[in-house]
């Protein structure tokens, strides 16, 4: 059989144990390709999706020890007994940190659930884990739905150069909003103004605290969170009455030992400044949107894609064999745009 042949797969070695990911939490092995039973598909995985709530998963064993470790793909379809899907076509699915894999019944509800066509000609494929999937949804729903900015208003961003804030940032701008971004190091700052933000700072900086004031002169109307700590302590002073917050991802507790919950923390520390200045808090979990919410950000926010109005920044590594690493660097801050792993050729993408 030839390595051509062979299905590369990355499982989960054991629940983890030390706060952020260690080498010794993912196991590396080679099987034979598996075959499609009725009402299934054999898919090549083209790109695979490393996102911080996969972490999360796994500290929580909600992945098993031995199971494939979980993650979105964009896959082209190599044999098909599913009704809808023949040979060739590309797809949106879930795969896995693994080179091939199956879809349909009987695989996993996460498999089986999202299965989607993609069409080259509307976005670059990749763009299905990242600014039109799962993550632009993420920002559309916090941003748009939950805190509806209105032109004129202050917007503040957290993480803002990765995968959702880099969207979130760009619609605060779209929607008329004066968008101060924060980000790690000047690299990311520089980026941010090149986006077009009104003020972008690092949250590495000694004066991090006074330079995110002096950035928000009229303080705060709507912050969108994706970190926590000490991002969140420069943030609450500066809240407005009737701010509003979309409690979106606090990456940088993921790794705490303190067996606390971090959203409830979080809480505790901005509940007096939220009761006195009226602040709206909105718990942001992107699944209670795709119902509603799916269509329209598809229709607009594909808009803004296929205008240029709206760009976005990827950070593609090469090789699957790398994934465990490359996920531990993001979860840190070591990324630069949405994160993706290509995983084999994308036939978009020759000639
Ligand atoms: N609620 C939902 O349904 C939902 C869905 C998707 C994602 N999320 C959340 O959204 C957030 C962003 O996810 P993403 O996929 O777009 O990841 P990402 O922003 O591309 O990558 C994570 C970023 O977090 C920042 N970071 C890490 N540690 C930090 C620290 N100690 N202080 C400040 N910033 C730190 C880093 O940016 P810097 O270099 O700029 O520090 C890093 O690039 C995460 O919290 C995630 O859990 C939530």
């Amino acid at each position: 059989m030839t390595d051509k042949q062979m299905n590369k797969v990355w499982r989960l070695a054991r629940t983890p144990t030390q706060g952020w990911p260690q080498a010794e939490d993912f196991r590396w092995s080679e099987e034979p390709l598996p075959e499609p039973g009725s009402n299934q598909m054999l898919t090549r995985t083209i790109y695979l999706s490393l996102d911080p709530y996969q972490w999360g998963r796994r500290r929580q064993g909600v992945e098993v020890p031995g199971v494939v470790c979980h993650g979105r793909t964009v896959c082209q379809v190599l044999r098909s007994r599913l009704k809808g899907f023949d040979e060739g076509d590309l797809v949106f699915n879930t795969n896995g940190w693994q080179s091939h894999g199956l879809t349909g019944e009987d695989i996993s509800v996460f498999g089986y659930m999202f299965p989607r066509k993609l069409d080259p000609s509307q976005a670059p494929i990749s763009t299905a884990i990242g600014v039109m999937g799962m993550l632009g949804l993420t920002a559309y729903s916090g941003l748009i739905v939950q805190c509806q900015p209105r032109p004129g208003e202050t917007v503040v961003v957290s993480a803002a150069s990765g995968g959702v804030g880099q969207v979130v940032a760009q619609l605060g701008r779209i929607y008329g909003c004066r968008v101060v971004a924060i980000a790690g190091s000047e690299e990311k700052v520089r980026f941010l103004n090149e986006l077009g933000v009104d003020a972008a700072v690092s949250h590495r900086s000694d004066n991090f605290a006074a330079d995110l004031a002096a950035a928000c002169p009229d303080g705060c109307d709507v912050y969108f969170e994706n970190v926590g700590g000490q991002v969140f302590d420069a943030v609450l002073p500066l809240l407005n009455q009737h701010g509003r917050i979309s409690l979106c991802g606090l990456v940088s507790q993921y790794g705490n030992q303190d067996g606390l919950d971090p959203r409830d923390q979080w809480r505790k520390k901005g509940e007096q400044v939220f009761t006195r200045q009226q602040v709206q808090v909105h718990d942001l979990f992107v699944g209670n949107y795709v119902a509603d919410y799916q269509e329209t950000f598809l229709d607009e926010v594909g808009e803004y894609v296929r205008s240029g109005r709206l760009t976005y920044r990827e950070d593609l590594r090469p090789g699957l064999e790398q994934a465990p690493e490359v996920f531990a660097q993001m979860l840190k801050g070591d990324n630069f745009g949405k994160t993706l792993i290509g995983v084999s050729q994308d036939p978009t993408q020759s000639g």
